[in-house]
C-alpha cells in the first residue's frame, strides 16, 4: 500500500496565523503539525509517501520533510495549483500510486491511538472499493456526516450539513484503490466549488462497496483555533498521562 499526505489548501480559518505560512507547518505540541499525519501512514507500515503540497511556505515543507529517510520513509511531492478540494488533491497522485491501493491522510488530522496497520490490511485483503474511519464529534456540521438506515446501516455522507444527520464523521483517513481516479474524473464540484471527498465515498456505498470501522483512538483536526489548541491539549495530555509521544524525528538522523 502506497501513502498520501494532503498539505495544500488555503487554510483561512486560521488567519491570521497562516498568512505567510503553511498550516501544516504550525506547531501541535512539540512537533509541527504535518508530522502527525506522516506518523499516521508510517505506524501502518507504509513507505513510500506522496505529499501533495500548496499554499504557502512549500519550500519550507520539502525542507522539513526532505526525503523522509528520518521517517523510515520515501517521500516525494506533487504540488497542487488552487485549493480545489481534497477529491481534486488526490487526484494529483495518480502516476504515483499506479496500480497499487493506497491510504490518504489529510495533514491537519491528529491521530493518537492505536496503529492502523490492522485495518489497512483488513481494507487491502477485502473487496470493498473504498474505506474511511468514523468519529463520534460534538459539531457534526463542521465536516462530512454520516447518515444511517433504520437498520442501522451506512446509506450517504453529507458535507457539512445544516441540520447533521448522526454525530459520526468520516475523518481524514480514505482507503482507497486505484479505480478511485475514474471516480474522481467523473465528480462535479459541490455547491463551494470543490471536489469533494465525501461524494467519492458516496460512490461506493450502495451494494456495501465501502469498508468503514469506528476510530477507537483520540482524533481532532487542527484547521480552525479551537481545534488548534485542542490538538496540541491531545498529544501534550499523553505526555503528562506517561503515555510519551516518540521523540520529533529530525533531518539527518
Ligand atoms: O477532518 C475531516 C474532514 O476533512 C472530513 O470530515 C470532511 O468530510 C472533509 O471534507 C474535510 O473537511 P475540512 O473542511 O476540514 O477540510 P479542509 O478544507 O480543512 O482540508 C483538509 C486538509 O486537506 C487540509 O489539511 C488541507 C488539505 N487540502 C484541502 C483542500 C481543500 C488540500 O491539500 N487541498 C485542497 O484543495
Amino acid at each position: 500500500m502506497k501513502g498520501i499526505v494532503l498539505a495544500g489548501g488555503t487554510a483561512t480559518r486560521l488567519f491570521p496565523l497562516t498568512i505567510v505560512t503553511n498550516k501544516h507547518l504550525l506547531p501541535i505540541y512539540d512537533r509541527p503539525m504535518i508530522y502527525y499525519p506522516i506518523e499516521t501512514l508510517a505506524g501502518m507500515g507504509i513507505r513510500e509517501v506522496m505529499v501533495i503540497v500548496g499554499g504557502k511556505s512549500v519550500g519550507d515543507v520539502v525542507e522539513l520533510l526532505a526525503d523522509g529517510a528520518h521517517f523510515g520513509l520515501d517521500l516525494t511531492y506533487r504540488y497542487q495549483r488552487g485549493a480545489l478540494g481534497i477529491a481534486h488533491a488526490i487526484g494529483l497522485a495518480r502516476g504515483f500510486v499506479g496500480g497499487d491501493d493506497f491510504c490518504c491522510v489529510l495533514g491537519d488530522n491528529i491521530l493518537r491511538g492505536p496503529a492502523l496497520a490492522d485495518v489497512a490490511g483488513d481494507f487491502a485483503a477485502g473487496s470493498c472499493g473504498a474505506g474511511t474511519l468514523l468519529y463520534e464529534v460534538p459539531d457534526p456540521e463542521r465536516f462530512g456526516v454520516a447518515e444511517f438506515d433504520a437498520a442501522g446501516t451506512l446509506v450517504g455522507f453529507e458535507e457539512k450539513p445544516q441540520q447533521p444527520k448522526s454525530d459520526l464523521i468520516p475523518i481524514g483517513v480514505y482507503f482507497l484503490r486505484p479505480d478511485a481516479f475514474d471516480v474522481i474524473d467523473r465528480l462535479a464540484p459541490s455547491g463551494r466549488g470543490e471536489f469533494e471527498i465525501t461524494d467519492v465515498l458516496n460512490h461506493y456505498i450502495p451494494n456495501g462497496g465501502l469498508f468503514w470501522r469506528r476510530y477507537e483512538g483520540s482524533w481532532t483536526d487542527a484547521g480552525t483555533v479551537p481545534s488548534l489548541l485542542r490538538a496540541a491539549e491531545m498529544a501534550a495530555g499523553d505526555a503528562s498521562e506517561g503515555r510519551l509521544l516518540p521523540p520529533p524525528p529530525r533531518p539527518g538522523q
